[in-house]
C-alpha cells in the first residue's frame, strides 16, 4: 500500500480498520484535557473497561460468600486459572494443558530454571542475548551462584556485530554450536525489549536441542504481540508477564508454558506447593506431592484471584479477536508509523535513527528510535504534548503502536507533534 502523510489518509485507514471498535473498550489517560497518544503498551497496557466488572465480581462474591467463594462463586476461585487454559493456549500456540498462570514473570523464570537448569561439571553453560533485560541478567547470575558456579564461567552472551543494532540468528546458532556439549540452557527474550527485534525462536530452539540443551524463552514482549507456536516449535518452557500487550494491570500475574513432553517426567525437579498437587486429592491434605499432569503442576500457592480477574477480562478479549487479526493490523500500523518517521526525516533534519529491524518478519509492535543529540529534551516535549512514550538509556525512545487501541490518526498526529518538537529545539 502506498501511504500518505495526511490526516485524511490516516482517517481512511481507521475507517477500514476491522479492530477500530476496540479502541473504545479502553480507558485513555488525558494530558491537557485530551486523550493521549499511547505508545507504552509494551510497558503497561491500557485498562480494558471490562476489567472492573471482573474484579467487582470477585469482590461481591467475597462479600456475599466469604470462604464459600472457593467453590460457589460465580467463577469458583479454587480452579480459576483453568479458565485461562483454552484462550491463552491459542495466544501462545500451545495445548491447553501446557499453559498456566501464576506468580510473576521473574519468579516463574526462576522456578522454571529449577526444572530446566541443572548444571553438571561438564554441561553448565547458559546462552543468552547481549544486554538481556536486567531482571534476567540478575536471575542468571543468582541461579549460577546458587549452583556453586561462577557467572563468568557460565553465562555466554551473543553479541551484536560492530556497528549493528540487532543480533543475527546465524551468530546465535554459531555460538550454540561452539559451546556445544557444555551448553545446558538457552534462554533469550523472544522479542528484545530495547530494539523490538523478534528472534527466530523455531530455528534457535532446534539448534539448542541439537547440542543437547534445553531451550526456554522470556516472552514478556512477545505474548499478545506476535504469533507464537510454542508447542510446534518444541520449546521446553516459557514465561511472560501479562501487564504489557495483555493489558492485565500493573505488576500482574505471569503466564507459563511447559511442553507436554516434560509433563510426565518424574526426574524433572521442581519447587512444589499444594496448588500443583493432584486436584482431586488436594484437600485430602496428603503428605506426598503428586503433581498435576500439565503446566498446572508447577503451581505452588492458591490463586491470587483478584489479580487474575482483570487478566481474564483481557484474555477473553484476545480470544474474541484472535491473533491473526491483531497481527494484520499490527503490521500495517507499525509500517505506517515507520513511514511517518521517514517522512518527518525527509522534511526536516531530524537526527534520529530507527534501530528496530526494517524487515517486518523480524519486528512486531515496536519501533525503537535512537535520538542523536538532544534526545531527552525531545522526549520531555513529547510527554508534555500528550505523547506517552518511554525513555531508555542512553538515547532511545520506544514506540509501540498497539493494534488493539492505537489509531492510524494517532500516528499522523504524533508525526506532527514530533516535527514541531524537533523544529522548536
Ligand atoms: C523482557 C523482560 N523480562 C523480565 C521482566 C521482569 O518482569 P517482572 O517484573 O514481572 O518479573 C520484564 C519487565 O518489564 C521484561 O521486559
Amino acid at each position: 500500500m502506498i501511504f500518505e502523510n495526511t490526516k485524511a489518509f490516516a482517517q481512511k485507514l481507521d475507517s477500514q480498520d476491522s479492530l477500530r471498535k476496540y479502541r473504545n473498550e479502553f480507558y485513555f489517560p488525558k494530558v491537557n484535557d485530551k486523550e493521549v497518544i499511547y505508545f507504552t503498551g509494551n510497558s503497561l497496557g491500557l485498562q480494558p473497561k471490562s476489567a472492573k466488572n471482573y474484579v467487582d465480581e470477585i469482590m461481591n462474591d467475597w462479600a456475599n460468600l466469604a470462604v464459600e467463594g472457593h467453590f460457589y462463586a460465580e467463577k469458583p476461585w479454587w480452579d480459576y486459572q483453568e479458565r485461562f487454559a483454552e484462550p491463552l493456549s491459542k495466544i501462545v500456540g500451545a495445548k491447553p494443558l501446557e499453559v498456566t498462570v501464576m506468580n510473576t514473570l521473574t519468579v516463574n523464570l526462576h522456578l522454571l530454571m529449577v526444572s530446566f537448569y541443572r548444571p553438571t561439571k561438564s554441561r553448565f553453560k547458559i546462552i543468552c542475548e547481549e544486554k538481556a533485560f536486567p531482571s534476567d541478567q540478575y536471575m542468571f547470575q543468582s541461579q549460577v551462584n546458587f549452583h556453586g558456579f561462577k557467572p563468568e564461567d557460565v553465562i555466554v552472551e551473543v553479541k551484536r556485530r560492530e556497528g549493528e543494532h540487532n543480533i543475527r540468528t546465524e551468530d546465535i546458532i554459531a555460538k550454540i554450536n561452539e559451546v556445544g556439549d557444555e551448553l545446558a540452557l538457552v534462554l533469550i527474550g523472544g522479542v528484545n525489549y530495547y530494539t523490538g527485534q523478534v528472534f527466530d525462536m523455531k530455528t534457535i530452539t532446534a539448534a539448542g536441542h541439537k547440542v543437547g540443551a534445553y531451550v526456554g524463552w522470556d516472552l514478556a514482549h512477545a505474548a499478545g504481540n506476535i504469533k507464537l507456536k510454542l508447542h510446534d516449535w518444541n520449546v521446553d518452557f516459557a514465561a511472560w508477564c501479562s501487564y504489557k500487550y495483555m493489558n492485565s494491570g500493573p505488576g500482574n500475574a505471569s503466564g507459563c508454558f511447559v511442553h507436554e513432553k516434560h509433563h510426565n517426567n518424574p526426574d524433572l525437579p521442581r519447587f512444589a506447593g499444594w496448588w500443583g498437587h493432584n486436584k482431586e486429592r488436594r484437600f485430602k491434605m496428603e503428605p506426598t506431592f503428586d503433581p498435576i499432569q500439565g503446566a498446572d503442576g508447577w503451581q505452588i500457592s492458591n490463586l491470587p484471584v483478584l489479580s487474575l480477574a482483570p487478566y481474564l477480562a483481557s484474555v477473553e478479549m484476545f480470544a474474541e479477536i484472535g491473533m491473526d487479526a491483531l497481527i494484520e493490523k499490527r503490521d500495517q500500523i507499525t509500517a505506517y508509523l515507520e513511514f511517518i518517521l521517514h517522512e518527518i526525516d525527509k522534511e526536516i533534519s531530524s537526527n534520529f535513527e530507527i534501530i528496530t529491524p526494517s524487515n517486518p518478519a523480524e519486528r512486531a509492535c515496536q519501533l525503537s528510535v535512537f535520538l542523536h543529540g538532544e534526545g531527552r529534551s525531545l522526549f520531555d516535549y513529547l510527554m508534555k504534548n500528550g505523547v506517552i512514550t518511554d525513555w531508555r538509556e542512553p538515547n532511545v525512545i520506544r514506540l509501540a503502536p498497539v493494534p488493539l487501541y492505537c489509531s492510524f490518526e494517532d500516528m499522523y498526529n504524533f508525526g506532527q507533534i514530533l516535527k514541531k518538537g524537533i523544529l522548536e529545539k
